[in-house]
C-alpha cells in the first residue's frame, strides 16, 4: 500500500483553511493508504513560542485531528518532537542543501520581509526539516496545500541529490497530493484569497454558533453588480469559493445565476453559508471539547503514534547512516 504523511504545524486552532487544504483530505486517505499524520512542532519553533504555547497548542491541535475524524487506529498521529531520529536526517540533508537555493524559496522571501527581525536559521532550513519529515517515511504521497508546492519540491530535490551523491536509488521522490485533484484553496471572510491564521480572516473550527454566524454576515463585499453577467471583482468570486465550499455547487450556481441577473443579495447567501457552516462545523466543535477533557487518551494517542513512527524512522536512519558510511551503533 501506498504511504502517506503529512504535518500540521501547531500554532493556534484549525480554520476552515486547514480543513479543506489538508485535514478533509488526510481522513479520506486514511482509508486508502498506509497513512501517518503529524504535529509539527518542531517547524513552530521559529516562531519562539513559549513551552505554555507548545503545550497547549499541541494537545488543541490533537484534539481538533481526531475530532475532524482522524482515527489513530488507521492512522497513527505522532508529535514530531517524540520521534528524534528525523533531528538526524535533517542535519544530513542540511550538508547537500545551499543556501541560495535555499534563500530563493518563496516562504522564506515572505518571513524575511514580514518577520526582519526574526530572521533565524531554522526558518532558512525549514524545507530540509520538512524533507526530513517525509523522507524518513519513504512517503509516496503527501497531502498538502497549494503554498506547500515549493517545499514539496525541495524535498523531491534532496532525495534525488541524496542518490546521486551517493549512487544509491534510496530515497522516493514524494509526490504532492491535492485533495479533489486539485489544490483547495479557502479565501478569507476578508475577501482576500487566503484564509490565514496570521492574516486575522479565519472561521475556526472551534467557533461557537453565534460566531460563526457573526464572521460570515461581516464577510466582506461589494455593493452588487451594475451589469447583468458582470465578472466578478476577487472579494465576491472569493465569496462564491467559500459558498461552494460550504453550501456545495448546486448553491453557489444558484446565487451565481442571481449575481448575473442582478438580482444577488449577498446577505441571504451568507445566511445559506453560515447555516451550512453551522451544520459542518457542530458536530466537530463538541468532539475537539470531548478530546480536549481526556489527557488520557490524548497522551495514549500520542505514544502509540510515536512509537509507530520512531519504529519506521529507526530503520531510515540505520540504512542513511550505512549509506553515508557511519558505523551502525
Ligand atoms: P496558516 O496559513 O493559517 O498559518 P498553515 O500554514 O498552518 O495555516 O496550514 C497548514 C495546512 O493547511 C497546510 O497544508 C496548508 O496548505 C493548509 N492551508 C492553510 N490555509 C489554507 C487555505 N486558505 N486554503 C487551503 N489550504 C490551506
Ligand atoms: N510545512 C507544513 C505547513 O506549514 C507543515 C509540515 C511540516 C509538513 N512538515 C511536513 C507537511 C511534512 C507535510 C509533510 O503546512
Amino acid at each position: 500500500m501506498e504511504r502517506v504523511i503529512s504535518g500540521i504545524r501547531p500554532t493556534g486552532n484549525l480554520h476552515l483553511g486547514n480543513y479543506f487544504g489538508a485535514v478533509k483530505s488526510f481522513v479520506k486517505m486514511q482509508d486508502e493508504y498506509d497513512c501517518m499524520f503529524f504535529i509539527a512542532d518542531w517547524h513552530s519553533l521559529t516562531t519562539h513560542p513559549t513551552p505554555e504555547n507548545i503545550r497547549n497548542s499541541v494537545k488543541t491541535i490533537l484534539s481538533e485531528y481526531l475530532a475532524c475524524g482522524i482515527d489513530p487506529e488507521k492512522a497513527p498521529i505522532y508529535v514530531q518532537s517524540d520521534v528524534k531520529q528525523v533531528l538526524e536526517l535533517y542535519l544530513y540533508l542540511n550538508m547537500n542543501a545551499y543556501l541560495g537555493e535555499l534563500e530563493r524559496v518563496t516562504s522564506f522571501k515572505e518571513k524575511v520581509r514580514k518577520q526582519p527581525d526574526n530572521v533565524n536559521a531554522g526558518l532558512l532550513t525549514y524545507p530540509c526539516l520538512m524533507a526530513a519529515d517525509i523522507l524518513m517515511h519513504k512517503a509516496d504521497k503527501v497531502p498538502v496545500g497549494k503554498d506547500q508546492e515549493q517545499n514539496m519540491e525541495m524535498a523531491r530535490l534532496f532525495a534525488r541529490r541524496f542518490n546521486r551523491i551517493y549512487g544509491v536509488e534510496y530515497f522516493k521522490e514524494p509526490a504532492s497530493f491535492h485533495f479533489a485533484d486539485k489544490a483547495v484553496k479557502v479565501p478569507g471572510l476578508d475577501g482576500t484569497g487566503k484564509m490565514g491564521k496570521s492574516e486575522g480572516n479565519c472561521l475556526y473550527l472551534c467557533d461557537d454558533e453565534k460566531t460563526v454566524t457573526k464572521k460570515i454576515m461581516r464577510a466582506v463585499t461589494d455593493q452588487g453588480p451594475t451589469q447583468l453577467n458582470q465578472e466578478k471583482p476577487e472579494v465576491i468570486q472569493n465569496l462564491f469559493t467559500l459558498c461552494e465550499l460550504l453550501s456545495g455547487k448546486e448553491a453557489a450556481e444558484y446565487y451565481n445565476d442571481l449575481y448575473n441577473r442582478m438580482e444577488i443579495r449577498y446577505g441571504d447567501m451568507k445566511k445559506q453559508m453560515a447555516a451550512d457552516a453551522n451544520a459542518l462545523l457542530a458536530p466537530i466543535r463538541e468532539k475537539i471539547i470531548a478530546y480536549a477533557n481526556d489527557d488520557a487518551l490524548l497522551e495514549r494517542i500520542m505514544r502509540q503514534g510515536a512509537e509507530k513512527a520512531a519504529a519506521r524512522a529507526e530503520k531510515t536512519i540505520e540504512e542513511v547512516r550505512e549509506i553515508i558510511g557511519f558505523r551502525k551503533i
